[in-house]
């Protein structure tokens, strides 16, 4: 089989790169099942941009302000100034952002960003609609049911990638390959991530050689309803406190500003520190939504209006407990602007498996789905003007076995290791027996994909361990 292009996951970024390729190139789009589960899908408060040409700079600011000083400048300055362009695209496609009675386009605010400049749509489903009208609009073969286990690299060339469906495996050959697969959430124990996001793809880079950079930034969603039996906990978005919801403990208190003067609005890092110390001084903690009136509540939040009536919360006149959880990781595959990963020849990486530099120590809310839209469409521009055309080449298959039955205990040990030391509030003697940790799994006879988990954790306990001092979302204090 051979492509000009193979795309490694269906989210955001490889489902728009998809859109920018010419309709004359062959396309296969790889996902795992189903194809519909991934954080794009749950992605609710919505896509980050500049409101206007004169919003660029605060834009900018603002993004740099909450990575911390380690963003890197060219990155976010072209993240913003294409974010109007690449927003336009959309709704030319024929994409609907959330209008007001007027037509005019609805703009949310979110945690440390200096004005409301977040597009949603359906409510709080932005991530769901962009996704299904994505999907509708690609012109990609999709295959999907298929796990990719591994790059075809040769002196900095990949040729393409080897896939797993069911016990079926076989080669996929490319001109370029776009890695799109998303980050790490199944890591951990407590995370708001699609299942299927088991940071398999990072664990292959580490193996390859490919250059990992900023892993130690995770970052944790502070307000996340941790109390269903799934994997993935229930996120409430960022945009109910921009709207008006408090963090209250059980006496009622907004105690979030005896720890940051903005509060409820304090970058989430802030507040997710604040309400885990809160908890660990033995306060339960809610989120309370008495700014709103049902009607509001019901239309602008629709799918958290239904879930929490389904588990039997008369939102918005209950308040909800919440917990902070796993949500984002700013690290990833170090790429350069154009989306190319370092030391490549036509190996791109773009989302939140990629680390172009825009995030720093910390993401700004909603500043990702964006990063999949700018990054995805420069990554194929760059494909575009390289026009490669790689000499075909066969490689063998290795023969991967892929899970072994003593790697589901492992697995849930791992996700809890990485909850409790490699979490929101970091020790180094804690890091340390988690790197030991994974040493020791390393060691054992286990399945190809635990392998490549266990890979990716100890890329972020290393990282956690080399960075000294907290910034961003690292924070690490004691010993
Ligand atoms: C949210 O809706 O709170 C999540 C947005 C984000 O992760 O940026």
């Amino acid at each position: 089989m051979r492509y000009d292009y193979v795309i490694v996951g269906a989210g955001i970024a490889g489902l728009y790169a998809t859109l920018n390729i010419p309709k004359d190139k062959s396309v296969l789009l790889l996902s795992k099942d189903p194809i519909w589960e991934c954080n794009t899908f749950y992605a609710q408060g919505g896509v980050a941009t500049a409101v206007d040409e004169e919003d660029i700079y605060a834009h900018i600011e603002d993004t740099l302000k909450a990575g911390a000083g380690l963003c890197d400048k060219e990155a976010v300055e072209i993240l913003s100034r294409n974010s109007i362009l690449v927003i336009e695209d959309l709704i030319a496609r024929g994409f609907e952002f959330d209008r007001d009675e007027e037509g005019n386009l609805l703009f949310t605010k979110e945690a440390a960003h200096s004005r409301p400049r977040i597009l949603h749509a359906g409510g709080d489903a932005t991530g769901r609609e962009l996704h299904r009208f994505l999907l509708q609009n690609t012109h990609a073969k999709v295959f999907d049911g298929v796990i990719v286990i591994d790059l075809l690299i040769e002196d900095g060339i990949c040729h393409g990638v080897t896939v797993r469906q069911g016990a079926k495996q076989f080669n996929v050959y490319a001109n370029n390959v776009f890695l799109t697969s998303g980050g790490i959430g199944s890591l951990y124990e407590f995370h708001t991530n699609a299942k299927k996001i088991s940071a398999d793809i990072q664990g292959i880079a580490a193996l390859k050689g490919l250059p990992l950079k900023d892993m130690e930034f995770t970052q944790f969603h502070p307000t996340v309803f941790v109390y269903n039996k799934r994997a993935r906990k229930f996120l409430l978005t960022e945009a109910l406190r921009g709207e008006g919801a408090t963090v209250v403990d059980e006496e009622g208190r907004r105690f979030l500003f005896d720890y940051d003067p903005r509060g409820e609005l304090a970058p989430r890092d802030i507040v997710s520190r604040a309400i885990f110390r809160h908890q660990k001084a033995g306060h339960k903690v809610y989120l309370d939504f008495a700014a709103f009136s049902e009607e509001f509540f019901k239309k602008r939040f629709p799918n958290i209006y239904r879930t929490f009536r389904n588990l039997g919360y008369a939102v918005p006149f209950d308040r909800v407990p919440i917990s902070p959880a796993f949500h984002f990781i700013m690290g990833g595959i170090k790429t350069d602007t154009w989306g190319k990963v370092e030391g490549m020849e036509n190996l791109y990486a773009v989302g939140e498996v990629a680390c172009s530099g825009v995030h720093g120590a910390n993401r700004l809310a909603s500043n990702s789905l964006l990063e999949g839209l700018v990054f995805s469409k420069r990554a194929v521009e760059d494909s575009l003007i390289q026009d490669r055309q790689i000499r075909p080449k066969e490689f063998r298959q290795l023969p991967f076995v892929l899970t072994k039955s003593e790697d589901k205990a492992l697995k849930e040990r791992l996700r809890h290791i990485m909850w409790h030391k490699v979490g929101i509030i970091r020790k180094r003697g804690e890091l340390e027996e988690a790197l030991e940790f994974t040493q020791e799994v390393l060691e054992q006879d286990i399945g190809y994909l635990l392998k490549l988990r266990v890979l990716s954790a100890k890329a972020i306990i290393q990282a956690a361990l080399n960075r000294k001092e907290s910034v961003g979302a690292h924070y690490i204090e004691g010993e």
